[in-house]
């Protein structure tokens, strides 16, 4: 056994994917659940774990055993859905026995009435290991419904599980998890549907190998997917990576429905993997959470005691930017559509992204906030300090309104430059980075840099878009987003306590005029109900427990 030392408040256990985000619009609470791991550093006999919000800011561990007088942050306590030996007709019967992959939940009965009842759809393991580059055991995964009458603290596994036993037309998959199912009033209305449906997607191919957390969703009258996928590889970005796309949609004559991509991008262009949305119908808009990997080379997870965070909730939306000189359709679909206005002009117009106004201002909440005054000259980088001595979690925001090359910020630097980490535009390669090469003294931790593609627009009065950087800082996870339709997440592990400096950061001879330059520091605590100290205790398994460790590792 081994015990956890616990360096920041997140707790011993491995969270991965966000699962079935929801709000309850009888109790109005908001639900998180996740791949958790209680007890352990690394993956292995995953269930579910569970949060709950009122305001999507503060969020509160779920108590399943109200009765016993364990702490509800502590061990198993916050797990909902947990692996059972129920057996079934599925092959082999032990349908769930291994592990609970994720899924998605709505606030609905078997019937899809809205009675207070919570209904999830996951997926079980029979057999394990699985991977999109083994070959595929038949039964490996299932798809299963549990549900719960009582605003979540307990949950019935459904007792005709598994629903969906075998893939579909005996395709031969990699992977056949993570069910997605929603009412969607538009895809009605293109089927005819006189009363409401929900639809449900299974897993799907291509741009990798294997599909993972798929989403399907309209906003307004137009039609998105979004997946994590795994196995892809280009040259600018290696294994796991999030994606979406733009589609039409229509219906073939079989009756079966074509949706034909227009557009496209990286939902996250670091490391943010596993991104589920949700409709958030309390505000009538559609967010998004995304697991936070860590990038350590297995380097000190059990002297941190856990792996992995949520990023921020991210709304996303419709982002038209008007004025703007279209390309050429010639140039194929890219990140945005062009559409044109009845004057003549253009929109662009793609998936915007950003995280959730109101979070961001609740989490401003108590922070000193610091606006600095910014003439043309003042700003400039080499003579401008911005602050040398910040909380490990702050909100860095500055707007670049030209540069004639790579100019941005630094964060993360110490004293005499040891460590710094710089976050850049690069105009001559339409492209925003992270470059982690000097941010750690621990050369042990990744320190490749993270590049996504970010091409502002060219407006039709001769100008270009100026670029709008939002920094959110909390320990170790850095999340760049820019001008609400670029996101990026990394992380940097600082091993100096005195590498708490910002400030800009231009290539030398680079002229670069800056503008809206402003600081939040300290956010709020997201967890307020835990103690500074949540660690639990790490345990190992035994050969029995873990098939002789081809299951999982064990630790
Ligand atoms: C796996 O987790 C379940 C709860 O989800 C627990 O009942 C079971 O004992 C665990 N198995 C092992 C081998 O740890
Ligand atoms: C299922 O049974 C095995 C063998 O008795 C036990 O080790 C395991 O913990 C059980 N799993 C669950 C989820 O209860
Ligand atoms: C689901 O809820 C509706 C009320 O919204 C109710 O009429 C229906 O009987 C419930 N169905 C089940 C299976 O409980
Ligand atoms: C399934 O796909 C794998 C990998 O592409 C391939 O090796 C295998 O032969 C296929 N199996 C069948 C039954 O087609
Ligand atoms: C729905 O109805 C419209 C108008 O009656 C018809 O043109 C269309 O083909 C129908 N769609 C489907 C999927 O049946
Ligand atoms: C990824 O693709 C590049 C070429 O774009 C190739 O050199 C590299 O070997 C590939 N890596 C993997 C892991 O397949
Ligand atoms: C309908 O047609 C499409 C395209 O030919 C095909 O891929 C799909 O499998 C068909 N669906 C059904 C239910 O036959
Ligand atoms: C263009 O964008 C503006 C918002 O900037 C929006 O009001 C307008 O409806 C958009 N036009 C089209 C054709 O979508
Ligand atoms: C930074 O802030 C801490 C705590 O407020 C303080 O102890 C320390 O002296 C400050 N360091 C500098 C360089 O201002
Ligand atoms: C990252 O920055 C270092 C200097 O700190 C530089 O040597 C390196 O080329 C940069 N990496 C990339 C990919 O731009
Ligand atoms: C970057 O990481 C590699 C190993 O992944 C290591 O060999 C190298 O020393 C690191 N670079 C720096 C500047 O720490
Ligand atoms: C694990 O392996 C050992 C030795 O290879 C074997 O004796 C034992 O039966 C195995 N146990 C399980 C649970 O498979």
């Amino acid at each position: 056994m081994k015990s956890a030392i616990a360096l920041s408040v997140a707790l011993a256990g491995v969270v991965p994917d966000p699962c079935a985000p929801m709000y309850d619009p009888v109790r109005g609470l908001y639900h998180l659940h996740y791949q958790f791991h209680p007890n352990h550093v690394a993956w292995g006999n995953v269930s579910w774990g569970h949060a709950t919000s009122a305001d999507l800011i503060t969020w509160t561990d779920m108590d399943h055993h109200p009765d016993n007088d364990i702490p509800d942050w502590k061990d198993q306590e916050m797990q909902s859905i947990g692996t059972t030996n129920l057996t079934s007709k599925h092959n082999p019967p032990l349908y769930n026995h291994l592990a609970i992959f994720s899924g998605s939940a709505q606030p609905v009965n078997l019937s899809g009435g809205i009675d207070g009842t919570i209904l999830a759809f996951y997926t079980g393991a029979s057999e394990l290991p699985t991977a999109w580059d083994e070959p595929y055991a038949p039964g490996t995964e299932s798809q299963a419904l549990a549900y719960s009458t009582d605003g979540g603290v307990t949950w019935s596994h459904y007792e005709n599980n598994p629903i969906l036993s075998d893939t579909p037309g005996n395709w031969n998959v990699t992977g056949w998890r993570d069910p997605y199912f929603v009412p969607w009033a538009q895809m009605d209305d293109v089927l005819n549907m006189t009363e409401p449906h929900y639809y449900a997607l299974e897993e799907t191919g291509s741009y990798g190998f294997n599909f993972e957390l798929s989403n399907f969703f309209s906003i307004g009258d137009r039609y998105f997917v979004s997946m994590g996928a795994e196995g892809g590889n280009v040259s600018f970005h290696q294994q796991k990576w999030s994606l979406w796309n733009e589609g039409t949609i229509s219906v073939r004559a079989n009756g079966s429905i074509a949706f034909d991509p227009v557009s496209g991008g990286a939902s996250d262009w670091g490391l943010l993997y596993a991104i589920s949305s949700f409709s958030d119908t309390k505000n009538n808009r559609r967010i998004q959470w995304g697991w936070a990997q860590e990038d350590m080379n297995d380097f000190g997870i059990t002297q941190q005691g856990y792996q992995g965070a949520f990023a921020l909730p991210r709304e996303i939306f419709i982002k038209d930017t008007p004025d703007v000189i279209p390309k050429s359709p010639d140039a194929g679909p890219g990140n945005s559509r062009f559409i044109q206005n009845a004057d003549g002009t253009w929109n662009a117009s793609t998936l915007g992204v950003r995280p959730a106004p109101d979070v961001v201002e609740g989490l401003r909440r108590g922070t000193q906030h610091t606006k600095y005054p910014c003439d043309e000259r003042k700003c400039d980088s080499k003579q401008f300090s911005v602050s040398s001595n910040l909380t490990k979690s702050y909100q860095f925001s500055v707007s670049i309104k030209r540069t004639t090359g790579i100019a941005g910020v630094t964060i993360g630097a110490s004293p005499n430059r040891e460590e710094y980490t710089n976050i850049y535009f690069d105009p001559s390669s339409n492209s925003v980075s992270v470059n982690r090469t000097h941010s750690s003294l621990i050369n042990m931790f990744a320190n490749n840099t993270h590049v996504g593609y970010f091409e502002p627009y060219q407006f039709k009065n001769g100008s270009t878009e100026p670029i709008e950087m939002d920094i959110f800082v909390d320990g170790s996870l850095v999340e760049v987003y820019v001008n609400d339709r670029f996101a990026l997440t990394s992380r940097i592990y600082l091993s100096r306590e005195d590498s708490i400096g910002v400030s800009l950061f231009s290539a030398p001879g680079v002229d670069v005029e800056y503008s809206k330059i402003e600081v939040w520091d300290g956010l709020l605590n997201a967890w307020p109900d835990r103690p500074v100290n949540s660690s639990s205790l790490l345990v190992f398994d035994t050969p029995a427990e873990t098939g002789n460790y081809t299951w999982w590792t064990g630790n």
